[in-house]
């Protein structure tokens, strides 16, 4: 027995039946479809489209099933298809008559939309959660390290020093974006469907305004078959959620690389990596690497639903049940390895000595000796064909620029003189990047100011 057999002089086949049901993955929204039902129930008995006593026994009986589905206790079959005629038959199986009024002015198509914006608004208050959590350990990590000097990378080649603070600082601007791309993605998500019926409004006097009261919903959809149709909002969530997972996953890439005997910067913890069951000397930084090949996954979860989405009539099609599994993978996916990702970045070991001396090869000053020249008054163009030239020589003699003495650099440029040397110094390199956002020390501690009063 289905809730709307009326029509039908035969049963759907089980094979069938239990195919298209959606129970197995939509029920974990029996919260949300139990407190939109609550709503619903009041707003009719108020505009008296069901009596009180009615109501009143639609909102006990809810309560007692929303119990019963907290504790366990519930079951559910396929049979009734989805967790809205699930919970809608138990309501029947339990207060009879009155629990066959709740549908009414009411259709599955503004239920789930009002269902699903209602889970993802919880779901986006807590990455946006995650995500500050996040943004605070790099602030925390940034604040002592600002004089950790390592090896700034262009094309992955040593290109100029920088700080850790100030890496760490990059990746807090990107995590600061994806919290505000989130909450944008809020924002649009915060209209409530609830009242559009399937398509095209219902023939009640609803009071739509009070619905989106009980439920906490800032706006209401303004056009019923778009309310029912789209589903943008959660496009524009996994989409946010891709570009997170991007951002964590390019970090990753570069703790993994960071944790190799090659460059040895950091040491991962204990507690996020693992060993091989061959090999006795391994430690595997499987909790980066895990993270990045999740990033896949969630991008494959934004394909699904744009795929799924592309080439529907309006309004409602059942190929929009496809929505959940993706959605609800992308959430869980994006904020557990939020969770994961901030709690291994606070545990990692590093390696100051390593990043100063590897930020002290691979000629990361010949910038700054140019800019040297520079000041001399040598136009760049030439500063920078001679040190190219004293950087080709130092490679042959197998030295660094700061190794060569004075009289062997002043056979380059008569201009350098013996203040050259402390100029070379990494540090030096570093607090000599004097623009706004730059690495100097001053001015990764202005950014960190100014980060900590955004994330307030
Ligand atoms: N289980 C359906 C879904 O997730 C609910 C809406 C069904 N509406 C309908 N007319 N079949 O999309």
């Amino acid at each position: 027995m289905k809730l709307w057999d009326g029509r039908f002089s035969k049963e759907m086949s089980d094979s069938t039946s239990e195919w298209a049901a959606s129970i197995e993955f939509d029920k974990r929204l029996f919260r949300e479809d139990i407190a939109g039902s609550i709503a619903h129930c009041r707003m009719l008995a108020k505009q008296e489209i069901i009596s009180e006593k009615d109501a009143a026994l639609i909102e006990s009986g809810l309560r007692e099933i929303l119990d019963e589905i907290e504790a366990g206790e519930a079951e559910f079959t396929a049979a009734t298809e989805d967790i809205h005629m699930s919970i809608e038959t138990l309501l029947i199986e339990r207060i009879g008559d009155a629990g066959k009024r709740l549908h009414t002015a009411r259709s599955r198509n503004d239920q789930i939309a009002t269902d699903i914006r209602l889970y993802l608004k919880e779901e986006i208050l807590s990455a946006i959660g995650a995500v500050k959590k996040l943004c605070n350990t790099l602030l925390a990590l940034s604040e002592e390290h600002t004089e950790t000097v390592m090896p700034g990378y262009t094309h992955l080649q040593r290109a100029q020093p920088i700080s850790l603070a100030f890496h760490l600082m990059a990746y807090f601007n990107m995590f600061s974006r994806d919290a505000e791309r989130f909450w944008n993605c809020y924002e649009r998500t915060d209209y409530m469907p609830l009242g559009s019926g399937a398509l095209s409004g219902v023939n009640y006097d609803t009071d739509r305004a009070f619905l989106a009261d009980e439920l906490a919903f800032a706006n209401i959809c303004p056009n019923a078959m778009d309310a029912v149709s789209d589903r943008d909002f959660i496009i524009e969530y996994i989409s946010s959620a891709s570009i997170c997972m991007m951002h964590l996953s390019r970090f990753c890439e570069e703790l993994i690389l960071w944790s190799s005997s090659e460059f040895a910067f950091i040491e991962q913890d204990d507690a996020y990596s693992t060993g091989s069951s061959i090999m006795p000397q391994k430690k595997n930084p499987d909790a980066a690497e895990l993270i990045r090949g999740k990033t896949g996954r969630v991008y494959g979860d934004l394909i699904t639903v744009l795929t799924l989405m592309k080439g529907l009539p309006l309004a409602y099609n059942k190929d929009m049940q496809e929505d959940k599994p993706p959605l609800f993978d992308a959430a869980d996916t994006l904020k557990s390895c939020l969770v994961v990702f901030t709690d291994m970045l606070a545990s990692v070991k590093i390696d100051k000595d390593r990043m100063a001396a590897a930020a002290k090869t691979g000629f990361m000053n010949a910038t700054d000796a140019a800019d040297y020249l520079v000041a001399k008054g040598v136009p760049f163009r030439e500063c920078h064909e001679i040190i190219g030239k004293l950087v080709l020589c130092c490679i042959e003699k197998n030295t660094s620029i700061e190794d060569l003495p004075l009289s062997e650099l002043q056979s380059f440029s008569d201009k350098f003189e013996e203040d050259i040397y402390e100029r070379l110094e990494p540090l030096a390199c570093m607090n000599a990047k004097r623009s706004e956002g730059s690495s100097a020390v001053d001015r990764v501690k202005e950014q960190i100011e100014r980060a900590k009063k955004q994330l307030k």
